[in-house]
């Protein structure tokens, strides 16, 4: 995990209330993982994009709400939660089934996966011009593209996955739709820093929170670590640096998506293991320890609660969440009948605390 301390925490703040945040990318899965993951979630945020790459993956309006559906019935009794559903591109997807789902309220947005890039994403997309008459159709609708930015390609190195995305896909789409919002999800690069920083203002990025803690010497510390494994893979410690100031930087193309993605614990330790870090437990905790070590803990606001409904054209939240200076010993293990997760963080102690008491409506 990092250890850059640019600034030093500033000890007289002792809690830390902000507007409450939305995350921008969240996987819950369903049956009893969504059951048991789903609240992690809703009880830090009030809003979240929940992405579509179900088994099968979430192709339809239909689908789409009866997954909303199960989402809110996964949810203790009062939560206050909005998941914004996306509807999963294919090559060959209908597109009023998109049109008519975002005008029915239904999908926010449509999500991009190259073929075969990350979990369930064999149904992706195999090239990109062909579902340009979906992208223009988007455009006509305002309706945003998120996009996981990486090549399949096998001769591509892993690591040059997404610089390569940027160049041969995502640069020439946003030419040929200027007005098409883009929000290119978990960014993990410097390029791709400078790609949204020099793109329209049509263009935004969001950063999870562990990418900005780890790179990729993590996944090999003394042995494997099939826990810090997540896709886009972690990258050098260069871009990770630059990701954090990135994040901290005030611009608001940057903003909170955590890319939480639960695994079982033997899936992820197992001898092809998953891609994916379950970092709902603590998300807020680990960006604010990230912020406060960048110095810019007041920074955090607009990252986490402003920049994001802005660019999604959607009202600020009302309420406020509050965070306690209070050490927070995270667990090794969650767990629940049938199932065994490892958080983020596992077996670290973090400096914050959400005190979920404390949340205003
Ligand atoms: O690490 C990841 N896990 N990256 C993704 O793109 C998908 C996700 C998942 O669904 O497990
Ligand atoms: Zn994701």
């Amino acid at each position: 995990m990092t250890d850059t301390l640019i600034a030093p925490p500033a000890d007289n703040v002792q809690t830390l209330t902000i507007r409450q945040p939305d995350d921008w990318h969240i996987h819950l899965r369903d049956g009893e993982m969504l059951k048991f993951c789903a609240d992690f979630t809703a009880r830090q945020f009030n809003r979240a994009i929940v992405m579509p790459n179900l088994s099968p993956p979430i192709t339809t309006e239909a689908m789409g709400a009866a997954y909303r559906e199960r989402i809110y019935a996964a949810l203790p009794e009062g939560r206050t939660f909005e998941p914004l559903m996306t509807a999963y591109l294919t090559d060959t997807i209908d597109p009023n089934e998109i049109t008519n789902g975002h005008k029915n309220g239904v999908f926010t947005a449509c999500k991009l996966y190259p073929a075969n890039a990350t979990t369930n994403s064999a149904a992706g997309v195999t090239d990109v011009k062909k579902i340009y008459p979906v992208l223009e159709k988007m455009q006509e609708i305002d309706m945003p593209l998120l996009v996981h930015g990486e090549v399949v390609s096998p001769d591509i190195d892993i690591f040059d996955r997404e610089a390569v995305f940027l160049e041969q896909i995502l640069g020439p789409a946003i030419k040929a739709f200027p007005r098409l919002r883009v929000v290119l999800e978990h960014i993990t690069t410097e390029d791709s820093v400078r790609f949204v920083e020099d793109g329209p203002d049509t263009l935004a990025a969001t950063i999870t929170a562990h990418h900005l803690r780890i790179d990729r010497n993590d996944m090999f510390k003394g042995g494997i670590r099939p826990h810090a494994y997540c896709l886009p893979v972690a990258k050098r410690a260069y871009h990770k640096e630059a990701l954090r100031k990135a994040a901290v930087s005030g611009n608001p193309k940057f903003f909170l998506g955590t890319d939480t993605a639960p695994h079982q614990k033997k899936d992820k330790e197992a001898a092809c293991g998953c891609a994916g870090i379950f970092s709902a437990p603590n998300a807020l905790e680990s960006y604010a320890q990230t912020f406060e070590e960048m110095g810019a803990i007041d920074r955090l606001e607009g990252f986490a609660s402003e920049f994001g409904p802005r660019f999604y054209q959607m009202p600020l939240n009302e309420g406020t969440v509050t965070l306690t200076r209070k050490p927070q010993p995270i667990p090794e293990l969650l767990t629940a009948p049938g199932i065994e997760i490892v958080p983020f963080h596992a077996g670290e102690q973090m400096s914050w605390t959400f005190d979920e008491s404390a949340t205003t409506a």
